[in-house]
């Protein structure tokens, strides 16, 4: 990993992990993107420039066309590749920054004032980032103002991902209005790429979507003040000719909790720009005169290795620089929840039971789901009294907790922290904690509203009512959910001219929530959930090392949904349980042993009402449990092959592989079976081509390249819905 500056050539030269990215300071004092792809040698390249047709040039102020440059005449920010573009001065792509001055000025000129390579990486305040070291801080300015913009860069030599993100500083004299300020820019060679995107819904979360490109702009973003099951906050530019496993592939993905943009752009003149951050649509923000404001940090990822390898960097970089280092490694809880059991509907009696019938079975964390609290007795009601509802739970929640301890398992709570419920003391007390615009009734979601988490007496409240619960009671365990989204978005901590940072200002709000509820709890283990996974985001793992992925639990939708979602997160991040038939989402019926499979590919845990188990379901369970135990390193640290894709064929496959490459799990699923099925022969993936291997259910022992190359004659019964685990062990 290094970051070098040639003083002749004034280029930065970026290399991480099996990556270059390369940018200049070019005459114009330009910030202009060289090249970003596999590692290359530090050669001259500005003789490489990517520049653009130079028709309806608009030369920058003060440089005619005849003016003398080494540049010819292609002397026009619109054809310089970016680093960060601006509004104005002549180019007319997608800007990262729009600003508005005292006097109504909108332009700006940011050319390069200095750079700085710092020892440490800084990490942005108040907002979650990559960890790491060595950072590369470019200073832009614009000469007839002041205003300024530092452009961070931070390589890794164990993933290759680079860290960017951009901090604006008003070194004006007075109050300057950010219209946008996106975290980068940086510009692609050519316009025929193909775009890969994650859309959803609720209980369809992140399936993955492949389309070309076009001119004009491909836009992926959020306007819900959360980062939305609806596009999640990453998007993939990949070679038409890009697969699975070959051909470049470059990966973004944006650690933030809010409303966001991506933005690909397809130029005229034969480039592509790549940008985006904050969703400018719902954002204004009053930065006063010696102000900064930080942006979200963008995850750059790229391989050579198709969107395999571009998916395995972003896995790699979350769990070695984002999720909470004590927790990425280690061995997750495996819970049995009580929500689809029981909904709403249970008491002490039926809790015990539910956990009893389990105990033994090596599921450890019994997980209370909602209803325990206030009088929440449905989804009307309840929401924001975080003190024990004693009519359902009698005791307190003490005797539920004292019950799971003695049979040896740990307690888990649900919370959902940022709402309230209209019916509820917390609403009767405070109304105004409640987010509203003058003048308007409130819009309901799920029933519940909102509470104003850009005001600090309301995260007060809600810090000092979670907590105290966490304080006074022995939990270990607890599920953070977030079931809807901002639709006022106004806030009457906030004068007028502030209310479009809102949306900005809620995902601080929930930051430092996390900071003061997660990171303040080290010893109590926290699972993010929003209506199942509307907020699976970057920023989201930086503090909850796992998440629940959805609420549909089906198995077979589930091979699309995690598929997907392993586009761009670790298997490790997926939250995923193993619950009844037919299921409480799509009434389909699936095999126990399917339902397992599927399940154990992430944090494994139960939910069904296991209070009626047979001896045989528990012996089925503790089967499932102690074979999940023997795949689970690979599952917290393996590095993931997506060798089956269930968006185009009738089988999903997932391929770990140990980083050492001597121990692998492949686990096949079959959605529909028939008469007189073909010969499947399952694509293995991701072995040491030279190691020799034993493979389970198969006699004998065969080279890595003779697996790779042939692939496994697929062992499936008759019937749909099946799934078949091999795992392969070197031998030497
Ligand atoms: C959301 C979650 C579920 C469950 C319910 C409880 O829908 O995704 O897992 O916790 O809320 O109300």
């Amino acid at each position: 990993m290094s970051i070098t500056f040639s003083p002749d050539s004034r280029t930065f030269y970026l290399d991480g992990k099996g990556v270059t990215y390369a940018f200049c300071i070019n005459e114009y004092g330009y910030a202009e993107h060289l090249y970003y792809g596999s590692a290359i040698g530090h050669d001259d390249l500005r003789a490489m420039r990517m520049l653009g047709a130079t028709s309806y040039r608009t030369t920058p102020p003060g440089r005619d066309l005849n003016t003398s440059s080494s540049y010819g005449d292609i002397n026009s920010y619109h054809h310089f590749p970016s680093e960060l573009s601006f509004f104005g001065t002549g180019d007319f792509r997608e800007p990262a920054l729009m600003l508005t001055h005292e006097n109504g000025d909108r332009l700006a000129e940011l050319l390069y004032v200095g750079h700085e390579i710092l020892p440490e990486k800084p990490r942005i305040t108040g907002m979650p980032s990559l960890r790491g070291s060595e950072t590369l801080v470019v200073h832009l300015g614009d000469a007839v103002n002041g205003f300024g913009c530092d452009l961070y860069y931070t390589v890794y030599d164990d993933c290759g991902v680079i860290a960017r993100r951009a901090v604006y500083r008003n070194g004006t004299d007075h109050t300057v209005m950010l219209d946008r300020a996106y975290s980068f820019s940086f510009s692609l060679p050519r316009n025929d790429y193909e775009l890969i995107s994650l859309w959803g819904t609720w209980a369809k979360e992140r399936h993955v979507e492949r389309t070309p490109m076009h001119h004009g702009v491909f836009t992926v973003d959020s306007k819900r003040t959360t980062s939305s099951a609806t596009l999640n906050p990453f998007i993939a530019v990949v070679d038409p000719d890009t697969t699975e496993q070959a051909g470049s592939a470059y990966g973004v993905s944006l650690i933030y909790s809010s409303s966001y943009a991506l933005k690909v752009e397809g130029t005229s003149d034969g480039q592509t720009l790549v940008t985006g951050g904050i969703n400018d649509l719902d954002f204004r923000w009053k930065l006063g005169a010696g102000e900064v404001f930080e942006t979200p940090e963008v995850m750059l990822a790229y391989s050579a290795e198709g969107i395999g390898g571009m998916s395995r960097a972003l896995h790699d970089a979350m769990r070695s620089h984002l999720i909470p280092p004590a927790r990425v490694h280690q061995p997750r809880p495996i819970v049995i929840n009580n929500w689809e059991a029981t909904y709403f509907n249970f008491d002490n009696d039926k809790l015990k039971a539910i956990a009893q019938a389990v105990a033994g079975t090596g599921i450890d964390t019994f997980v209370l789901d909602d209803g325990w609290f206030g009088n929440r007795n449905s989804d009307r009601t309840g929401l924001g009294d975080w003190f024990v509802n004693t009519e359902k739970l009698e005791g307190g929640l003490s005797t539920i907790i004292a019950y799971v301890n003695s049979l040896g398992m740990k307690f888990g709570l649900w919370f959902e922290p940022e709402m309230v419920s209209e019916d509820s003391e917390l609403f009767r007390a405070h109304p105004d904690y409640a987010i509203a615009a003058p003048d308007r009734a409130r819009c309901y979601g799920r029933h519940q509203f909102m509470l104003d988490l850009t005001r600090a007496e309301v995260r007060d409240y809600i810090v000092d009512a979670v907590n105290k619960v966490l304080h006074e009671n022995h939990i270990e365990y607890v599920k953070w959910d977030y079931n809807r989204n901002v639709t006022e978005s106004y806030s009457i901590g906030r004068p007028a001219d502030q209310q479009a940072e809102f949306a900005h200002r809620y995902a601080l709000g929930v930051y430092d929530l996390c900071e003061r509820i997660v990171n303040a709890n080290p010893d109590i283990f926290f699972e993010g959930c929003a209506s199942g996974g509307a907020r699976f985001d970057p920023a989201m793992l930086a503090y909850f090392p796992q998440i629940w992925t959805s609420d549909d639990t089906d198995a077979e939708e589930r091979t699309y949904i995690q598929y997907g979602t392993s586009m761009a997160y670790p298997l490790s991040a997926m939250s995923c349980h193993v619950s009844v038939v037919p299921n409480h989402q799509t009434r389909r019926v699936t095999p126990i042993e399917t339902r397992a499979d599927i399940a154990h590919l992430g944090a494994t845990g139960y939910e069904l009402d296991t209070s009626a188990f047979t001896d045989e379901d528990r012996a089925r369970t503790a089967a499932q449990v102690e074979a999940y135990k023997a795949m689970e390193q690979l599952v917290l640290e393996g590095d993931l092959w997506r060798t089956e894709d269930p968006h185009t064929s009738n089988y999903f496959g997932f391929m770990i592989v140990s980083k050492d490459k001597t121990d692998a799990l492949l686990t096949a699923y079959r959605r529909m079976g028939s008469v007189n099925n073909e010969v499947k022969h399952l694509r293995v993936a991701g072995l040491d081509a030279d190691k020799t291997y034993r493979v389970s259910g198969f006699e004998g022992t065969f080279r890595g390249s003779t697996l790779m190359q042939i692939g496994l004659p697929a062992k499936l019964p008759k019937g749909d819905f099946l799934t078949a685990t091999y795992r392969f062990t070197a031998v030497d």
